[in-house]
């Protein structure tokens, strides 16, 4: 599909006035993105879990006004007016405009809440541009009932990704990919498609639970993140390994081999991690706690025979990624040995999910 496609080629007969509420999941990358071009393209195809657990919950009240001019909505965060959240949308909204037209006929109050702690360090902008983006096509699909289900998923993902990037992986499906790769049928780097292909049992609930290392301020944001990709002296190469491992992943998803999926898995974060310790300007977004983790947990999995192993976000916490199978241990794990080097003792357990819900 081409982005024309989802620029609505006929006038609706839209709502006065109503809302709309949707429930979108967080995801973790295991294939990870890391560098883009264009509005929002992925330099690299990556891929995810969408978790369960992790979401946000947005409601949208919307009424038709008077002046078509600018953009009119307010939001609430936890109840509370949060205005430092207006300009980010306000950029999205400028964004999305010319595929949901309608935006400035209207005045809206965004009314979101996350389920995991505001500051935990966890990334909420996939789980928030997501039920964001979905709210904002529901409206639209209100006045056009021919919309297909098919249709509304990949228009949503389509629309979540120009807010950010990962969030195009946060609609449907409990393992997405984002980026076009000549291995995974459909794929594209304008939406994110659910990889349904062939999927072995053990990753239909694998588990995902995350450890708070550092609930602060993100050293660096994401836009800083990938535009350091720009003129970096690895990235055509890690462009590739991540493209390579993609397709390396595939037969692994299908035949469940667990320690050729800790391999790469593994590699993607340090991978990732590596590319902003060879950035100019560099970054360690690690924590001493999160090595100490890391070791840990390549201990345990020697002297346990254990398939646990980890995943990295852009930041210092840890997500322990492990088989249904070995919860009671990992879990034991994690609060004898790991939990210390976690802020305040904080960890969040969280597993697969389905994607995003109307609510
Ligand atoms: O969606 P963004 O622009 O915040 O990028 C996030 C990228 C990583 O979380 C570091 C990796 C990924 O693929 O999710």
């Amino acid at each position: 599909m081409q982005e024309q496609q989802f620029i609505p080629s006929k006038k609706y007969q839209l709502p006065e006035e109503g809302h709309v509420a949707w429930e979108s999941p967080s995801n973790i990358a295991l294939v990870k993105y890391w560098g883009k071009y264009g509005e929002q393209l992925p330099k690299n195809t990556s891929i995810s879990f969408t978790l369960s657990h992790c979401k946000t919950t947005t409601k949208i009240n919307f009424k038709k006004k008077d002046a078509v001019k600018d953009f009119s909505f307010e939001v609430y965060l936890d109840g509370k007016r949060t205005e430092s959240f207006e300009p980010k949308i306000k950029k999205f909204f400028e964004r999305v405009e010319v595929y949901l037209p309608f935006l400035k006929q209207y005045h809206f109050k965004i009314e979101t809440q996350n389920s995991f702690p505001h500051s935990s360090g966890i990334a909420s902008s996939a789980s928030g541009m997501s039920a964001l983006a979905l709210c904002l096509l529901q409206l639209e699909r209100q006045a056009n009932s021919a919309m297909t289900e098919e249709f509304f998923n990949k228009k949503a993902s389509f629309l979540a990704r120009l807010g950010s990037g990962s969030a195009a992986r946060s609609i449907k499906g409990n393992l997405v990919v984002w980026g076009e790769h000549q291995a995974v049928r459909e794929s594209s780097n304008l939406y994110g498609v659910a990889y349904s292909d062939d999927v072995h049992a053990v990753f239909k609930d694998y588990q995902d639970t995350i450890l708070l290392v550092d609930r602060g301020e993100k050293q660096v944001s994401s836009t800083v993140g990938h535009d350091l990709m720009h003129d970096h002296p690895f990235a055509e190469q890690r462009f590739t390994q991540a493209n390579d491992n993609l397709e390396k992943l595939l037969p692994i998803l299908a035949s469940g081999n667990l320690e050729e999926f800790i391999h790469i898995v593994e590699q993607e974060a340090l991978s990732l991690h590596a590319m902003m310790m060879t950035s100019h300007p560099y970054f360690i977004l690690m924590k001493p706690n999160t090595l100490q983790i890391i070791n840990k947990i390549w201990e345990f999995r020697q002297t346990h025979n254990s398939k646990v192993c980890f995943t990295l976000d852009a930041g210092a916490n840890v997500h322990v990624l492990y088989p249904k199978e070995e919860k009671e241990e990992v879990l034991d794990f994690i609060k004898n040995q790991l939990v210390g080097y976690c802020q305040k003792g904080m960890y969040i357990c969280d597993e697969v999910g389905f994607g995003a819900k109307s609510i």
